[in-house]
């Protein structure tokens, strides 16, 4: 039988602007590497997700300042990348955020505990961990992944980690992209029976 599930992607990037202060035509300089977390955007929402009556995709950005930001999948279809999720976000920061964006100023710890409230199952990304497979149990619906940015795990990303006894998974010994991990994930997830 198949089972409706959510699965919410946690990132955290502290450098990127918060005023929304981007060059478009130089996203990793101006914007901090925020590149890294477009990407991981357009794989979780563009890049041809097949089964979306099955499968609800969501991602927390955590930025400084408490800032945090909630995407859904746009309704609108159409050709979208890197640049388009950049303006998104800058119009968000702005004051002019789009429907499938919500701004608030709930932290990654507030939200950990709101997660684990509601029976999401939360597991950090490391090359080290448990095999994902493994780890994987399929009477959960509700599964959240904390994916490092461009240089891992930040220092409160781990210290939340380490409170919450996170338990590690691992897609092999190799260290992929961000939006590679988002990816194969999502297409595990699709794959599986369920
Ligand atoms: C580009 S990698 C970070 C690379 C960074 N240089 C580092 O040393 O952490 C971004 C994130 O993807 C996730 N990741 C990359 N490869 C992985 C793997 N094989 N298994 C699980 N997660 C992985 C981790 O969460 C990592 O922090």
């Amino acid at each position: 039988m198949h089972t409706f599930m959510t699965i919410q992607f946690l990132m955290s990037y502290p450098d990127i602007p918060t005023d929304g202060k981007l060059i478009l035509k130089d996203l990793p300089g101006s914007g901090k590497r925020i590149d890294v977390l477009c990407r991981c955007l357009a794989s979780g929402f563009d890049w041809g997700i097949a089964d979306l009556e099955r499968i609800r995709i969501e991602f927390a950005v955590f930025l400084k300042d408490d800032i945090t930001l909630f995407f859904s999948k746009p309704k609108e279809e159409g050709t979208r990348g890197e640049v388009w999720w950049a303006r998104q976000i800058q119009n968000a920061l702005q004051g002019n955020p789009p429907n499938f964006i919500r701004v608030t100023d709930k932290n990654l710890r507030e939200h950990i505990t709101d997660l684990l409230q509601r029976n999401y199952k939360i597991f950090a990304l490391d090359e080290d961990g448990e095999e994902l497979d493994e780890a994987v149990d399929v009477g959960s619906a509700q599964y959240s992944f904390m994916l490092g940015n461009h240089r891992g795990f930040d220092k409160i990303a781990q210290k939340v980690i380490r409170e919450h006894q996170l338990p590690s998974v691992s897609l092999g010994t190799r260290s992929y992209l961000g939006s590679h991990c988002v990816a194969t994930i999502i297409s595990k997830f699709e794959l599986s029976e369920r």
